[in-house]
């Protein structure tokens, strides 16, 4: 009967430590996300990143600050004030703008989210083009 009864506990401990491990292993694919967010062929002006200015940053850059950021006038502002530096990032205003990092915040109450300013890092590094 004793043996009865430590074959149980042993057994409701197996089925907990086997939980817990599982539980441990579910967890480990989570850094894959990282990846989804850094691999970003061609990004495309037009429709990845007028729509985070149209989103986030022409309630004030629509024509009274500079630069004006409203569809159609965005580019030519960005490029002609040197507001960017093609292929070049972290020379570029617009990008020290978004980290903070060199100028002040923009915007300025809340940074952007890291994934927007990736793409407009990677939409600079990648030439800067107006496609
Ligand atoms: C709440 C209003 C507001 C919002 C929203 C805003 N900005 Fe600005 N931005 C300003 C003002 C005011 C200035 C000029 C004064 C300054 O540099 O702080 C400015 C300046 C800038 C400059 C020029 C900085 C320099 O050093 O010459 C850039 C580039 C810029 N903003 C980009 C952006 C981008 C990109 C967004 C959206 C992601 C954005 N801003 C959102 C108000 C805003």
């Amino acid at each position: 009967m004793k043996n009865m009864k430590n074959i149980v506990q042993l057994f409701v401990v197996a089925v907990i430590g086997l939980t817990t491990y599982s539980c441990y292993h579910d967890k480990l694919p989570e850094p894959i996300v990282e990846e989804e967010v850094i691999i970003v062929d061609n990004v495309s002006f037009k429709d990845d990143i007028q729509p985070i200015f149209t989103q986030n940053c022409i309630n004030c850059h629509n024509g009274t600050t500079a630069p004006n950021l409203t569809a159609g006038n965005s580019y030519a502002a960005l490029t002609n004030g040197n507001y960017v530096t093609p292929s070049d990032k972290a020379g570029s205003v617009l990008y020290k703008t978004l980290t903070g990092n060199g100028a002040s915040q923009m915007p300025p109450s809340l940074p952007l989210e890291q994934a927007k300013i990736n793409l407009v890092g990677q939409w600079i590094d990648q030439g800067a083009l107006n496609n």
